[in-house]
């Protein structure tokens, strides 16, 4: 396999959200993410290279599948639980990225809020990237235009739904859609909308590359026509507190069969999980033959060991 040429909008930058990068580094990461999922043996673009990766917050996939890519790059991950640095203990967010500077090639964090990522990156020394704030999920929405792509040929122009709460997953899928021509409609209850900032960002770029964001309250209008029905879960890490309140707001947002009926006849679901089953999504269109979620899933190693070796190239 040839190394690709580095891209130069991603070639030792930090990406904390997918809005900081030219839209043709989307295809360029996907390019090679289709390229290396097609590959038994990964060849050792990593060799030497040390990857920090810092948890905050719980994580199965986004944990697993960087340091499954990592080693299979032939590079070192390094996993580290928040709690269990000196981070956990007040140690500032400026002292530790300088000193994991100074031994790592790239720091990988999920953490809370978006603000604590910012910071980390303006006192790193190396790419900073994002596995999880409470604003964003760069990661995950790479692995979900992988798998659109992958099943529809092209963005460009597709129709996609997003139904439930306006977080970090509709966020960077907007995002992700805007960069690459998708026509993206949100189904989003009044109080749970998109970031008005990131949906104005989105719905300009998205213009500009042929697409379009739109974002509407009414689940069924927004999954008219739609080849992709994404939903995430209706409370995320942070938002606890406001489970019994969320699970009233959102019930009638839940992707069940009937939805999907409403949906383009060949369109798939997508979930980035943990699912819960019953709430956001049912276990019928979870685990029934329109579910793209557990492709999904697996795109996540390939699109990250892609953007890594962008990154580090
Ligand atoms: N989708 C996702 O980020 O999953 P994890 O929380 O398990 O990493
Ligand atoms: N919106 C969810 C995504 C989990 C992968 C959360 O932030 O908890």
């Amino acid at each position: 396999m040839v190394r690709p040429e580095p891209h130069p909008g991603l070639r030792g930058r930090s990406v904390l959200t997918l809005m900081h990068h030219p839209s043709d580094t989307i295809g360029a990461v996907l390019d090679l993410a289709d390229a290396l999922k097609r590959e038994p043996v990964w060849p050792a673009w990593l060799a030497g290279r040390t990857v920090a990766m810092i948890f905050e917050k719980p994580s199965t996939r986004t944990r697993v599948s960087f340091e499954a890519a990592i080693a299979r790059l032939g590079g070192h991950p390094i996993a580290l639980s928040g709690r269990d640095m000196q981070l956990g203990r007040g140690e500032t967010i400026e002292d530790t990225a300088k000193v994991l500077s100074r031994f790592v090639d790239a720091i990988v964090i999920r953490t809370g809020a978006h603000a604590s990522i910012e910071e980390l990156s303006r006192h790193a020394d190396v790419p900073v990237v994002n596995a999880l704030t409470h604003a964003h999920h760069p990661c995950q929405a790479l692995a979900d235009a992988q798998t659109l792509r992958e099943r529809f040929g092209s963005l460009e122009g597709l129709p996609v739904a997003y139904v439930g709460d306006g977080n970090n997953c509709c966020a960077s899928l907007m995002i992700v859609g805007a960069h690459t021509g998708m026509h993206v409609t949100c189904g989003c209850p009044e109080g749970y909308l998109p970031d008005p900032d990131i949906t104005a960002w989105c719905a300009a770029t998205a213009e500009a590359n042929g697409g379009s964001v739109r974002v509407v309250q009414d689940p069924v209008e927004a999954v008219a026509g739609a080849r992709g029905v994404y939903t995430d879960v209706w409370v995320s890490m942070g938002d606890e507190e406001q489970e019994a309140e969320r699970i009233g707001v959102f019930s009638p947002y839940r992707v069940d069969d009937a939805l999907m009926g409403k949906a383009a006849p060949d369109a798939v679901a997508l979930h980035p999980l943990p699912a819960h089953d019953g709430l956001e999504i049912t276990r019928s269109v979870l685990h029934g033959p329109r579910s793209a979620a557990w492709d999904e899933a697996e795109n996540r190693m390939h699109a990250q060991a892609a953007l890594l070796t962008h990154l580090l190239g």
